[in-house]
């Protein structure tokens, strides 16, 4: 499939590489921008083929947030039914894993696509924050809700309320980035994490992503029931029984992914 605002790559076997392509725009996410990210998620989600998306945007920017120009006289209707959320919830919905690698700005409705990534590899030069409220607005593609289950109430009110901004340094300090590296190799380090977990256990993985997901949602008791579902029914893979024979037998595992 082609695209007017993205480019969808597979640079490395089982990793999808989706990166936003507004550059002018410093990748500001009109509804195209949405709509084709909706659609991207959704075709590689169903593809076999790959096992791990890493979703990027260029050194200068990973995305300036929603298209303020594109936003500015909508009325809520407008905002409501058009598909503008479609493309975060695209994000945080796929059930393969997904690494934000993140250089440059990452603001507000941009932040908010890191924060629906399941991992986050920046570059030296990122900078995260939710300025929206400079424009009236409060974050409204998940940032309120995201950022307090990780980094806790009181700096997401900073951030929300007064616009602060965290470089990679503090956002990896506070929980929220995996990995900072220099702004030539962090594109190559996320495609390299991608393409370990894409080399793993596909059910498991897959899994593994549906049961950590679920502690955002559950209390305790309900989510150490759903993680044990989860791990009895892995018990019924022809994986697991190769893992474990592999480690008895002291030899690489060969994965099936059933
Ligand atoms: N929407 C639309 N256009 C944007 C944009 C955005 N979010 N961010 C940047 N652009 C455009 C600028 O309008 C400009 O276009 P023109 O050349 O046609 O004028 C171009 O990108 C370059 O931007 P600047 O001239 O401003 O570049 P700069 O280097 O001086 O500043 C910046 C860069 C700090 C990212 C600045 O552009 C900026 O602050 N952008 C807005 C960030 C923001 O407020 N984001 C939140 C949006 S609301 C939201 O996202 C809601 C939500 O929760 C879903």
């Amino acid at each position: 499939m082609t695209y007017e605002y993205l480019i969808v790559e597979k640079p490395v076997e089982g990793v999808a590489l989706v990166r936003l392509n507004r550059p002018k725009q410093y990748n500001a996410l009109n509804l195209g921008v949405l709509k084709e990210l909706a659609q991207a998620f959704k075709s590689l989600d169903e593809d076999d083929s790959v096992r791990a998306i890493v979703l990027t945007g260029n050194d200068k920017a990973f995305a300036a947030g929603a298209d303020i120009k594109e936003m500015m006289n909508k009325t809520p209707v407008q905002m409501k039914t058009e598909p503008f959320v479609d493309g975060w919830d695209a994000v945080a919905l796929a059930k393969k894993p997904v690494i934000a690698a993140v250089s440059g700005y990452a603001l507000g409705g941009g932040a908010e696509l890191a924060w629906a990534c399941d991992m986050i590899i920046a570059s030296e030069t990122a900078v995260f924050g939710q300025p929206e409220i400079n424009l009236g607005i409060i974050p409204g593609a998940g940032g309120t809700q995201r950022l307090t289950r990780t980094i806790g109430k009181y700096l997401t009110m900073e951030m929300v309320l007064n616009d602060r901004r965290l470089t990679a340094e503090e956002a990896a300090r506070f929980g929220l980035v995996n990995h900072v590296y220099p702004v030539d190799t962090y594109l190559e380090e996320a495609i390299k994490l991608a393409a370990k977990i894409a080399s793993r256990a596909p059910m498991a993985v897959r899994f593994g992503k549906e049961a950590v997901l679920y502690a955002l949602e559950s209390t305790l008791q309900a989510g150490l029931q759903h993680e044990r579902l989860l791990f009895y029914a892995l018990f019924s893979t022809e994986d697991q029984k190769e893992g474990m024979a592999a480690f008895v037998e002291k030899r690489q595992p060969q994965w099936k992914g059933r």
